[in-house]
């Protein structure tokens, strides 16, 4: 039977309802209330329906997250109301000064004074219009005047709603918030970004920032961006505080951090200051101070701004995460692609809650720049959870007989003299053998996200190298179980292993090889972006440098980069052998969305994991179960089909035994996944 235009637009109004609800509950209150194949199955139908019937699709259906083309700059937009900065205050003394300071711009004691307390959010302002309930434009702070309109990036963050759940919605409602990245997320991008040898960026503010202006809105949605509202602008007199206006947020859909606090004295903010001093260690993002914010609005009226910022609210921010300490020397790493990374050996400081005992120095520039003695006294600094870098150097700490550093001219793995390519900062080591640029890429090739090849680790990677048994990634299929025996701690069962672990790499999409193959600037969002289009080597290898600019994604430094390996007869040679082998050098990505994954190989069964896994983490072994259609719960019952077991179980293994239910190690797991 036929449906008629108004049914099926009931029915797409009805499953867009469903699964903004669905959505809601899992990004913004944590709590799921849908099962992921129920969400992809009616998800999959509003998208069939609207394909069918594009007149159906409108601007707030979760299927226009993410746009299909990327934008060629933005346009800049003005705001309405100016997004101002804040002043900030550093100590006790300087927030009473404040105090002081707007107490008397309004010249009378105010009535019922109330302070809200807001955790400062280290990410990037935005502002949301929404039209008639409508997300309609998304800004950054620009200069508080003048924005970009980042309308569909912002679309791609799944806690902020395209629809205010509001029944009868005002004409205009502006909402401000902090879009931010979560420490995890941080650092995934960095390691991705330290892969393709881009520099990483410096905090999670940086990373919020420039994912945001990015102008591919696909690339923006991998990124997991989140975002919490604070302020509110609405036409309504039933406003009358801070924290109501909250509390209003939260009920339109967005996400309120729930750390904040209605104060009544200063006494009052400096605890709470004090008391997220350290609690904020165990949050999962990055803060950086309190904001403090008068709570009445109407003295956010009277009182108003200055030239950059409210009189009514303060941030009151947390010393940087900076400390000083002596450089005992400066070792000389080499990486997979010949850069020699200079690290200064510190005397062990403590910095951010942990124990920092060396920093990266980045390149030979930075270390001209420094002026760097050994023997220095250097500021140190953690900023997010990256690796600690020394920021400055204090010349007048320096002892009378200290020398200055030196970048070797020779390599300190192979011996070969060093480049230093003209233009660029860092000192390479180009001779194709040396061992270290051999452990490195074999160890890239292994890695995870690579070929996956389990256990196959640094250990074992020095030893081939330095037995010659191995002179390039395609060496290792012809590793022979007699050869891995005759190495140091390896039996019969694990040399067997290793064989097998390595054949079935074999496996891996051409998106996983292209990424091993370790082509500076391919990490692994960028060779499968190149592999959708490339979908094989061959291809790939024949394109010119502007075929490969054409990807979306893919700039030109990237394009160069390619092209270049290409151009090498060693190269070419690797990719034949690997061919040879075996390898998969073509084939179309498949995406590893549960949604779009005809492959479900657990579905049905459940899960429980205890003890800590060798190479995966508790989280990550959880999705990849969930990807692959499996259910992880936390105790083992008589509905548990098999416990994953690590090293260090606790008693769930004891319950598992006695109700005789499989257990699995971290490799049976991921062989049953199938990679
Ligand atoms: S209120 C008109 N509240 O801090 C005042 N800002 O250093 C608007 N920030 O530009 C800001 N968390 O990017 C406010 N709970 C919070 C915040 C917050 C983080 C950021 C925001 C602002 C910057 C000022």
């Amino acid at each position: 039977m036929k449906q008629s235009n108004s049914e099926l637009q009931q029915r797409a109004e009805q499953l867009r309802r469903q699964l903004q609800e669905a959505s809601h509950a899992y990004y913004v209150l944590d709590h799921p209330i849908m099962e992921d194949a129920v969400y992809d199955r009616l998800y999959r139908e509003l998208e069939q329906l609207e394909t069918e019937h594009p007149e159906l699709i409108s601007p707030d259906s979760p299927t226009q997250r993410v746009g299909e083309k990327p934008a060629d700059r933005f346009q800049s937009v003005q705001h309405n109301i100016p997004l101002y900065s804040l002043e900030n205050a550093f100590d006790t003394r300087e927030l009473e000064a404040w105090d002081a300071r707007w107490r008397r711009h309004l010249g009378e004691e105010p009535e019922n004074l109330a302070y809200i307390c807001e955790l400062k959010i280290d990410g990037s302002a935005i502002a949301l219009t929404y039209e008639n309930g409508v997300l309609v434009r998304g800004a950054t702070r620009g200069d508080g005047v003048t924005g970009e309109e980042i309308t569909q990036n912002v679309k791609t963050i799944r806690s902020i709603p395209l629809k205010l759940k509001l029944d009868d919605p005002p004409p205009v409602v502006e909402v401000r918030g902090e879009a931010f990245l979560s420490l995890d997320v941080f650092e995934n991008i960095n390691r991705e970004r330290q892969e393709a040898e881009n520099p990483p960026f410096a905090n999670p503010r940086n990373a919020a920032a420039g994912t945001l202006r990015q102008l591919d809105s696909r690339i923006v949605a991998d990124r997991q961006l989140d975002f919490f509202a604070y302020t509110l602008h609405l036409d309504s007199a039933e406003l009358t505080s801070q924290w109501d206006c909250l509390e209003r947020l939260r009920e339109m859909g967005f996400k309120v951090n729930p750390n904040r606090k209605c104060c009544q004295s200063l006494q009052e903010v400096e605890d709470y200051f004090d008391d997220w001093e350290t609690r904020r260690r165990d949050l999962p993002y990055m803060t950086d101070g309190v904001v403090v914010k008068l709570n009445s609005l109407e003295l956010h009226e009277r009182l108003g701004f200055t030239q950059k910022a409210p009189r009514w609210a303060i941030a009151l921010k947390y010393p940087a995460e900076e400390v000083p300490t002596r450089i005992v020397s400066v070792t000389v790493q080499v990486g997979r692609t010949g850069a020699l990374t200079p690290v200064a050996e510190l005397e062990p400081v403590q910095l951010a809650g942990t124990t920092v005992k060396r920093a990266t120095l980045h390149n030979k520039d930075r270390i001209t720049e420094l002026d760097l003695h050994i023997g220095d006294t250097a500021i140190v600094r953690k900023a997010g959870e990256i690796i600690p870098e020394v920021v400055q150097i204090l010349p007048d700490l320096r002892p009378p007989d200290a020398e200055p550093f030196q970048m070797p001219t020779h390599c300190p793995a192979c011996g070969e003299t060093v480049a230093q390519p003209p233009g660029e900062a860092v000192t390479r080591c180009i001779n194709s053998s040396c061992p270290a640029i051999l452990r490195g890429s074999l160890e890239h090739w292994c890695d995870r996200k690579a070929l996956d090849i389990d256990g196959v680790g640094e250990k074992l990677v020095g030893q081939l190298v330095e037995r010659e048994l191995v002179r390039s990634v395609a060496d290792l299929y012809e590793l022979s179980v007699e050869e891995l025996v005759k190495l140091e701690r390896m039996g019969e069962k694990s040399a067997r292993n290793i064989v097998d672990a390595i054949a079935s790499s074999k496996k891996q999409p051409w998106h996983r090889v292209l990424y091993g193959l370790g082509i500076r600037h391919v990490g692994s969002v960028n060779a499968e972006l190149l592999a959708e289009t490339f979908p094989s080597c061959d291809r790939l290898a024949a394109a010119d440098p502007d075929a490969i600019e054409s990807v979306s994604g893919i700039g030109p430094e990237i394009a160069a980069s390619v092209f270049g390996w290409f151009r090498r007869d060693a190269n070419i040679k690797l990719c034949d052998r690997l061919k040879d082998a075996g390898l998969q050098l073509s084939g179309v990505p498949q995406k590893s969305k549960p949604s779009e994954s005809q492959n479900r190989p657990l579905a049905g069964q459940t899960f429980v994991i205890t003890g800590s896994l060798p190479n995966l983490k508790r989280d990550e072994a959880k999705a990849k179960i969930q990807n692959a259609g499996g259910k992880v719960t936390g105790s083992v019952s008589s509905k548990t089909n098999y416990l994953v077991v690590g090293d260090d179980p606790g008693s769930k293994l004891d319950k598992a035994e006695k109700l005789g239910i499989p257990t699995l190690s971290e490799a049976e797991l991921l062989e049953m996944i199938g990679g």
